[in-house]
C-alpha cells in the first residue's frame, strides 16, 4: 500500500515501539494519531514527531470511544490501526492473583479487541484496511514468571488469526508481529526509556519491520513476523 496520505491510529504511541512506528509513518507522509495514558508525555511525543495526540486509555470503553471520535474528527477516515499499547507483568505462579490477569488483559487483550472492533467496522464498510497487532515472542513460548503476560500475548495472537480468517474477504490485512526484547520503557517502573544496548533491538527495528510489511502491495500480506536480535548474548 502507499503510506503517503494514509490515515493511521497508533495506540501507545507516546514511547518505544509505538512512537518509533508513528515517526517512520509520518516520515512516509502518513497522517498519524497517537494515544497514551500520560498526557504530558503524549503531548510532548506528538509535538516531537508531528503526530496528533489523543489522551485515551484503551482499557476503558470511554478511552476507545475518545480515540475513535478523534479518528472521525481529525483524520476523517482510517486505513491502519496499530494495536501497540501494552503492559507487562512478571510473577511466580504461586503468587498470582485474579487482579494481575485483569489489569494486563484489560490493556493487552480487551483493549486491543475493542480498538480492532471499531476499526473492523470501518474497514469492512470501505473494503480495505490494515490491523497491526504488536504481540511478542511471549506470544509464542512461555517462560518462568510469564503466566500473565504470555497468556495475554498468546490471546492476542489467537485473535490475530481469527481476524485474518474473518476479514480477508473484505481485503483487510492483519499482521501479528512478535518482537523479542527491545530496550524501551516497557516494564520499567520509572516509565523511562532504557538506554540502547549495542546488541539488543531498538524500537526502530520493529517500526521498520511494520512499515516493510505495510508497503507490500495490497494483494498480499504477511500474517506474522518475529524479530530477533542477531546476537543478544
Ligand atoms: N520492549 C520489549 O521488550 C517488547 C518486546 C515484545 C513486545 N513488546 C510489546 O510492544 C508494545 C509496546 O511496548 P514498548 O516496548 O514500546 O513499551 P513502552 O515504551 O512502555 O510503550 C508502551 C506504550 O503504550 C502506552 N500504554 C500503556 N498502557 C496503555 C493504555 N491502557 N492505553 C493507552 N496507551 C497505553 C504507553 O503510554 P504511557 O506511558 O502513558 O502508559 C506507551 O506509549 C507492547 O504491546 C509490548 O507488549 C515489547
Amino acid at each position: 500500500m502507499k503510506l503517503k496520505g494514509a490515515k493511521v491510529l497508533v495506540t501507545g504511541g507516546s514511547s518505544g515501539i509505538g512512537k518509533a512506528t508513528a515517526e517512520l509513518l509520518i516520515q512516509e507522509g502518513a497522517e498519524v494519531l497517537i494515544t497514551g495514558r500520560d498526557e504530558q508525555k503524549l503531548k510532548s511525543a506528538a509535538k516531537e514527531i508531528g503526530a496528533v495526540p489523543v489522551h485515551a486509555d484503551v482499557s476503558t470503553d470511554e478511552g476507545v470511544e475518545r480515540a475513535y471520535d478523534a479518528v472521525g474528527e481529525r483524520l476523517n477516515g482510517l486505513d491502519i490501526l496499530v494495536n501497540n499499547a501494552g503492559i507487562g507483568s512478571r510473577k511466580p505462579v504461586d503468587e498470582l492473583t485474579r487482579k494481575d490477569f485483569q489489569e494486563v488483559f484489560d490493556v493487552n487483550v480487551f483493549g486491543a479487541a475493542m480498538m480492532a472492533a471499531k476499526a473492523s467496522a470501518i474497514f469492512k464498510k470501505q473494503k480495505h484496511g490494515n490491523i497491526i497487532n504488536v504481540g511478542s515472542t511471549a506470544s509464542l513460548k512461555g517462560y518462568p514468571t510469564g503466566s500473565v503476560y504470555t497468556a495475554s500475548k498468546f490471546g492476542l495472537r489467537a485473535m490475530s488469526q481469527c481476524w485474518q480468517a474473518e476479514l480477508r474477504p473484505y481485503n483487510v490485512r492483519v499482521l501479528h508481529i512478535n518482537p523479542s526484547e527491545v530496550t524501551t520503557a516497557f516494564g520499567q517502573e520509572s516509565r523511562r526509556e532504557r538506554p540502547e544496548e549495542p546488541q539488543k533491538l531498538t524500537a526502530v527495528e520493529i517500526a521498520h519491520a511494520i512499515l516493510s510489511a505495510l508497503k507490500m502491495d495490497n494483494r498480499g500480506f504477511i500474517p506474522e513476523l518475529t524479530v530477533w536480535a542477531t546476537n543478544p548474548f
